[in-house]
């Protein structure tokens, strides 16, 4: 556990920087890192500046990271340049006791799912907010075809859920793959892995924000008491 000089006294702010700054123990010299997207992850984007030299560059998971990565001089490699990386590092809007996430808050969870496949080890930093028993108090985002919407919308009413179309300044919300974002409430969702299968045979689902066959490997957590590390 790395401990801060009074941890107690932090914001989430700078839990998040803890872990941003943690998650770089993790970085192989020499390497290519996966880079998430989120605020959590710019603070990792921001400490990755500081080693630039000493790695071959990043593959982003959205136009966004893409964007801060290369004003900080970090080289980004298109996904299909890579066959494999040793490490993928991401937020997450919940994480549970077993390393199974709800992500896509910010609506880049296509692009996440696809570097995380590249990746040997999924490193989830967040701050101790985002852990939960059940995954599906935080809206669970689903990036969708947009003609397919009101069909997936019924499905998930017939799980119990209540589907909203993302928004942005009145309009729905275009994601870096030119899709709709769906974000659905009212789900309690305790077999992740389940789950994650069956949702992702609906037609028109390009993504579900569930991360399970993709689950965390380590977190790196900010706590009152520092940084912990889980591994699962
Ligand atoms: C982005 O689409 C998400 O998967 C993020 O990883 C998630 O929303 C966490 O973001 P924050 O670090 O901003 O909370």
């Amino acid at each position: 556990m790395t401990t801060p000089a009074n941890p107690a006294a932090l914001s989430q702010d700078a839990l998040k920087t803890l872990v941003g700054q943690a998650a770089l123990d993790y970085v192989l010299p020499g390497s290519i890192v996966g880079v998430g997207t989120g605020s959590t992850v710019n603070k990792f984007i921001d400490a990755l500046a500081s080693i630039k030299d000493r790695i071959q560059g990043a593959v982003s998971s959205s136009e966004a990271s893409t964007a801060r990565l290369r004003a900080l001089g970090i080289p980004v490699l298109d996904a299909s340049q890579v066959t494999s990386l040793p490490v993928y590092i991401d937020g997450a809007d919940e994480i549970d006791l077993r390393g199974y996430m709800i992500k896509g808050g910010g609506a880049a969870l296509t692009r996440e799912k696809i570097v995380a496949a590249l990746a040997e080890r999924f490193i989830c930093i967040v701050d101790a907010s985002k852990q939960v028993q059940t995954l599906g108090a935080f809206p669970l985002p689903v990036e969708v075809i947009p003609m397919a919407t009101a069909q997936i919308a019924r499905r998930f009413a017939q799980l119990g859920g209540q589907a909203r179309l993302r928004l942005k300044d009145g309009q729905p919300l275009v994601t870096d793959n030119g899709q709709h974002i769906l974000d659905v409430t009212g789900l309690a969702i305790n077999d992740p892995l389940g789950f994650e299968s069956q949702v992702n045979q609906w037609p028109g689902l390009v993504t579900v924000g569930v991360f399970a066959h993709q689950k965390a490997s380590l977190c790196l957590m900010g706590t009152a008491s520092g940084v912990r590390r889980l591994e699962y």
